[in-house]
């Protein structure tokens, strides 16, 4: 495979990559980071801070929630946090600005694109329309929590295998939802019913046709799990 330029690293422009603050394609696929947009520190996270959070157990808010609020637990990519949330909150927005994992999109906020996809006990939902108290005891599993280590997810290998975004701001909510469709034995294995099933993940850039491509080339290389 021919590795295409890093387009958010200008020509010419000195190897920050290996700092962890300029996010390569394939760390793209690990995180969802979007773009040249979000090609910042502050929507980055390197991967000492992830591996830091895999090794940690339990994250506690501390004290009693306040008014208004619920306390919850969410397990989120194998890590148990305890948190004090509004009422009501969205799960998107927990997980965003309470547990920066900002890898999920908030694209429409209406439940019209798919951008915000993640599994709720393996089940792809659309979580700009969840609340989180509704979810307290749920596993969920963002994009952050796909790949192992180095490894990326069959289905990130895939995406990046075929060049399956353009921008990437859908590419999160795209590969969320794969995973889901290529784990049900209910949905059918044709091209057909591929597009029908991610029928709800919009792509502005219209890479349809390439993220189809990874979808069916990822099929088989699974094992059956997430
Ligand atoms: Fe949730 Fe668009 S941001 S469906
Ligand atoms: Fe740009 Fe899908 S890659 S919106």
């Amino acid at each position: 495979m021919t590795e295409t330029r890093d387009l958010n690293k200008p020509e010419g422009s000195p190897d920050v990559e290996a700092s962890g603050v300029i996010p390569s394609r394939r760390n793209f696929l690990k995180f969802g980071v979007s773009g040249i947009a979000a090609a910042t520190v502050s929507t980055w996270i390197p991967d000492s801070v992830v591996a830091a959070q895999l090794t940690t157990e339990v994250i506690d808010d501390e004290g009693a929630p306040g008014a208004g609020e619920r306390r919850i637990q969410l397990t989120v990519n194998g890590q148990l946090h305890k948190l004090n949330v509004p009422a009501n909150a969205i799960l998107l927005d927990v997980l965003r600005d309470r547990l920066q994992l900002t890898g999920t999109k908030k694209g429409c906020d209406h439940g019209q694109c798919g951008a915000c996809t993640l599994l709720v006990n393996g089940i792809a939902i659309n979580s700009c329309l969840s609340i989180a108290m509704q979810h307290d005891g749920d596993s969920i599993t963002t994009i952050e929590g796909l790949s192992q280590g180095d490894d990326l997810h069959p289905v990130q290998e895939a995406f990046w295998d075929h060049d399956a975004y353009q921008c990437g701001y859908c590419t999160s909510g795209q590969i969320m939802s794969a995973v889901a469709l290529l784990n049900d034995p209910n949905i059918g294995t044709d091209d057909d019913s591929v597009k029908e099933a991610m029928s709800g993940n919009i792509c502005r850039c219209g890479a349809y046709k390439n993220i189809l491509a990874a979808i069916q080339s990822a099929r088989g290389k699974m094992g059956g799990t997430v």
